[in-house]
């Protein structure tokens, strides 16, 4: 599976020409992306400015040299490239695994060419069998996880690695949804949008523009239906 996440990573890469603005998504496919873009600028000159979706991510570009801006200090981004935790086949999806979703979506609304880096693993004909991240204010957490509960959402907090709740890069808690199957993910999303106390959920509903796809058989690319 890594090597399939390194080959996608390194095909990204290739969308990425002189002069670009480009967004750097978060996870362990994204690293690879991060890291052969930071290859291309270190080896080939490549003249690009990025910007990041996690502290991780931030990290990881500065230690390969890649220059990077804040999102308030672009006009636009030329192309983003992040992995994600699931997507279907009308190319919804679903992220936030890596609790990167709230900055990993900012980016993204900003973003000309969205493309995501996945394994053939992630690929599922309906959204479901991966949980729905919900990034919410800690204010109130607990009424908020009630009413996910009485919806049938399923909801289980994400703790840290010292057993406490999780406090995301933007000071954020996660909630995470296990809904086994997501009939109407747009129905879902506008739901979750209308709740006072999210601030961010994982579903990226028809944002993105282009799927690498690395399998046994090597790289697909799946595009859009315009
Ligand atoms: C982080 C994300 C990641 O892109 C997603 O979790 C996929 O990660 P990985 O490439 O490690 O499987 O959304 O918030």
């Amino acid at each position: 599976m890594e090597n399939l996440k390194q080959l996608v990573g390194i095909k990204a890469a290739e969308f990425v020409t002189d002069g670009m603005i480009v967004g750097l998504g978060t996870g362990s496919t994204a690293a690879f992306f991060v890291e052969a873009l930071g290859r291309r600028v270190k080896e080939e000159g490549l003249d690009i400015v990025a910007v990041t979706t996690s502290h991780r991510t931030a990290d990881q570009a500065k230690a390969l040299g890649i220059p990077l801006k804040s999102i308030d200090d672009v006009t636009h981004v030329d192309v983003t490239v992040d992995g994600a935790d699931e997507v279907d086949d009308d190319l919804n999806g679903i992220k936030g695994g890596g609790a990167a979703l709230l900055m990993e979506k900012i980016v993204a609304s900003y973003t000309k060419h969205y493309i995501w880096i996945v394994d053939e693993s992630k690929l599922s004909e309906k959204l479901g069998s991966f949980k729905v991240p919900v990034e919410v204010i800690p204010y109130g957490i607990k009424q908020l996880f009630r009413q996910f509960e009485k919806a049938g959402f399923k909801p289980t907090y994400r703790y840290d690695e010292n057993g406490e709740l999780l406090v995301t890069d933007m000071k954020h808690h996660i909630i995470d949804l296990h809904i086994d199957v997501i009939h109407e993910p747009e129905k879902l999303g506008k739901l979750l949008d209308e709740t006072v106390g999210v601030v961010e959920h994982g579903l990226f509903n028809d944002m993105v523009d282009t799927v690498i796809v690395g399998s046994s058989k090597g790289v697909s690319i799946i595009e859009k239906k315009k």
